[in-house]
């Protein structure tokens, strides 16, 4: 292949969008969609997707990113594809080929047009297998021609986070590329290289090895987590241990590092979740039963009981025996700050929040909801079974029990200096511990001791 000067990307969703802008800066970009409105606004230089940078990538980059629906145009005038369509999860958690398929089909007819070497990389999250067995075999079959001659195809998924897609792209700790041939991870090294902020490090493999690590990088994360939370809910038992206090001490060992081991809610989002629960699901399929990972699921969502059972704590009193009655569930009004399954985003798939949300509302609790980005997706799952408060501060005014359970950077600063006599605040993240005036409320934070 000579040099690359186009690059295709099929999918201008959360992520293909945001991958189609950053090569943008230094490739020309022929992007795919099936959705027509959202072809017309990048076309305009418009962007159809909130995430942090955006706008101003596309806007800036406009001359060298144009949307189509037609794959033909994209493959043709392209020397590389990169595959960015959904892939969601099936009920017994794999993830769904239905729209990689659709896309590999109408890529291999375009392909039979193509004179030159074309190479076609997956970025969607796969189950593994899915390159050297489903891709290669569509391809072949829908293009009349062989793999490895006259194309070929690459596994290269990304590691960002909703929210800083674009920081994360430009900024990786690493490329995971997954080859059949040496010569595609080379032309991949160059386009990160030409792309990324820094020089970024690059793990090449197989393309099994790399579907494998994709989703078990996620589930080691996940697993640490769920490690800081299980500490918790034995620290929970005993007067004095607080594993807030715990994690940040043990994170200082090079061996296990502090991201990701704090003690709070559980994990949540589009990622985490179905990639704990996909690679369980893929060792059940070759005869191996993944503990640890479905141990990890089930602790996690354990979280959301535990949490439920601390609000318990706060109205009667710690160390009770007895259920809280209905009657005193009911008068009682317990606000939710925060709904997203992180800050910076109206993303709520998965969020614990909103699980909780509706185990209060079970519990015959009344709720009150603010969320800064997450009310409007929110209005569709939970309707009319909470009151939406319009700021931080209505959602604190007239609650009983505040929790904060995302940790928005706006809540460090809430005023809780006009509350209800006899607020308790269980703040999942230790937001708010330095500004509180403990003496007036009954405030739980780091560790969840009072
Ligand atoms: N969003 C994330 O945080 C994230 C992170 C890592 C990996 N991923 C993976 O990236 C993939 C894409 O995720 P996403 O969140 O961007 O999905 P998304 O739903 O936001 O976007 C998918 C896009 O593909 C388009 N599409 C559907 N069928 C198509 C077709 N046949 N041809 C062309 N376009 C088509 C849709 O219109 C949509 O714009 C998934 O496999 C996901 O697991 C996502």
């Amino acid at each position: 292949m000579s040099q690359v000067e186009a690059i295709s990307v099929i999918g201008l969703g959360k992520l293909g969008l945001c991958t189609a802008a950053c090569f943008a800066q230094n490739y020309k970009v022929i992007g795919v969609d099936i959705d027509r409105d959202k072809i017309e606004m990048i076309n305009a230089g418009k962007n159809p997707i909130a995430e942090t940078g955006l706008t101003e990538m596309i806007s800036k980059y406009k001359s060298n990113l144009k949307a189509t629906a037609d794959y033909k145009e994209a493959i043709l005038n392209s020397q590389v594809t990169f595959i960015v369509v959904a892939t969601p999860s099936e009920a017994d958690g794999t993830f769904s080929n239905k729209q990689l398929e659709v896309s590999l089909k109408q890529i291999g007819a375009a392909l039979k047009e193509k004179n030159s070497y074309h190479l076609i990389v997956i970025t969607s999250t796969v189950m593994p297998g899915t390159t050297d067995h489903v891709a290669k075999f569509i391809l072949e079959e829908t293009s009349g021609k062989v793999c490895g001659k006259d194309f070929s195809i690459a596994y290269n998924p990304e590691f960002i986070a909703l929210g800083s897609v674009i920081h994360d792209f430009l900024n990786p700790d690493f490329i995971l590329i997954g080859e059949m041939r040496e010569k595609d991870g080379l032309i991949l090294e160059d386009i990160y290289k030409n792309t990324c902020e820094h020089s970024p490090r690059f793990g090449r493999m197989n393309c099994v090895s790399a579907e494998i690590a994709k989703i078990s990088l996620n589930c080691y994360v996940t697993m640490k987590i769920t490690y800081a939370n299980s500490l918790a809910s034995v620290c929970d038992k005993v007067p004095g241990a607080d594993a807030g206090v715990i994690t940040s001490a043990i994170g200082l060992d090079s061996r296990i590092g502090k991201k990701y081991l704090k003690p709070g809610l559980g994990y949540g989002g589009p990622c985490f979740p179905r990639d704990n629960v996909a690679f369980a699901a893929f060792a059940r399929k070759v005869n191996v039963k993944a503990k640890l990972s479905e141990m990890v699921d089930e602790v996690n969502r354990d979280q959301i009981t535990r949490i439920t059972k601390i609000i318990e704590d706060l109205l009667v009193g710690d160390g009770h025996d007895r259920p809280v009655n209905r009657k005193i569930k009911e008068e009682t009004v317990v606000g939710v700050l925060g709904l997203s399954y992180k800050p910076n985003t109206h993303i709520i798939e998965d969020s614990q929040a909103i699980d909780i949300v509706e185990l209060l509302i079970n519990e015959g609790y009344k709720i009150k909801v603010y969320d800064p980005a997450a009310i409007e997706s929110v209005r569709g799952v939970l309707g009319d079974s909470v009151t939406y408060a319009k700021s931080s501060k209505e959602c604190v005014e007239n609650s009983d029990v505040v929790i904060i359970t995302t940790p928005w950077e706006e809540f460090k600063t809430i005023d809780f200096s006009k509350h209800k006599k006899d607020l308790a605040v269980l703040d999942c993240w230790s937001m708010v511990d330095n500004n509180v005036d403990k003496i007036n409320i009954r405030y739980l934070g780091k560790g969840f001791k009072f």
